[in-house]
């Protein structure tokens, strides 16, 4: 994955827990890169070794480190970096969610060989909609639920996500039901 991604973590892991946590998740993860440039591409491996890592160093379970990057990820690195992007993909929650399969194709403008995830979205009503996530990659459907709630909260909208279909229990994709307003589940 990009560069941006790796550093993002050590955002995460540095403004939440110091530099020092930092470098001992680097050290843990074998990797020998002072800073990621942001635009260069690096192995998937080396992103899943630092959330490993960060899980043993920071003692917090992968799934809590992974849904807490999907929450920095919108309401840190693409709001501090992306902002114009995130306003013009959407007015609301609903909208932005609309314009979820399409978001992608505009940061492949900026990162040519990004390989993204596919996002779609079925069976809107007034307050929810059911969003479907392809991917090659595994093991990321806590990191897209994360990113789902960050998004709810981009919006001050607040929000319900529930899995429905698993990749990894042999659905053939990933599925979460978004709810907002009276449509929440408690
Ligand atoms: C301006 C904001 C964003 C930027 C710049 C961005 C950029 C990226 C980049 C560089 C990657 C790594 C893929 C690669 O290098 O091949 C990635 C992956 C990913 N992005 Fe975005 N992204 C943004 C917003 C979002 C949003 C809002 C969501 C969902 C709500 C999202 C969902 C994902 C997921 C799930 C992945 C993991 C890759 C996979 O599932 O295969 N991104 N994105």
């Amino acid at each position: 994955m990009y560069g941006l991604v790796n550093m993002a973590i050590e955002d995460l892991v540095t403004i939440n827990f110091g530099a020092d946590k930092w470098a001992a998740v680097k050290k843990k993860a074998g990797v020998e890169v002072d800073r990621f440039n942001v635009n260069e591409g690096y192995p998937d491996c080396i992103t899943y070794g630092l959330v490993k890592a960060a899980s043993e160093v920071l003692e917090l379970p992968v799934e809590k480190i992974l849904f807490a990057f999907g929450e920095f990820w919108v309401l840190h690195t693409a709001q501090k970096g992306y902002g114009d992007m995130l306003s013009a993909a959407g007015r609301d929650l609903p909208e932005f969610l609309e314009y979820l399969p399409t978001f992608h194709v505009r940061v492949a403008l900026m990162f040519p060989h990004l390989q993204p995830p596919r996002f779609e979205c079925s069976d809107r009503e007034a307050n929810k909609i059911t969003m479907h996530y392809y991917s090659h990659r595994a093991g990321l459907s806590v990191f897209v639920e994360g990113l789902l709630h960050g998004v709810a909260k981009l919006y001050n909208t607040p929000a319900s996500v529930e899995q429905t279909k698993f990749k990894d229990k042999g659905d053939d994709h990933d599925e979460f039901l978004v709810c907002w307003g009276d449509a929440i589940k408690k």
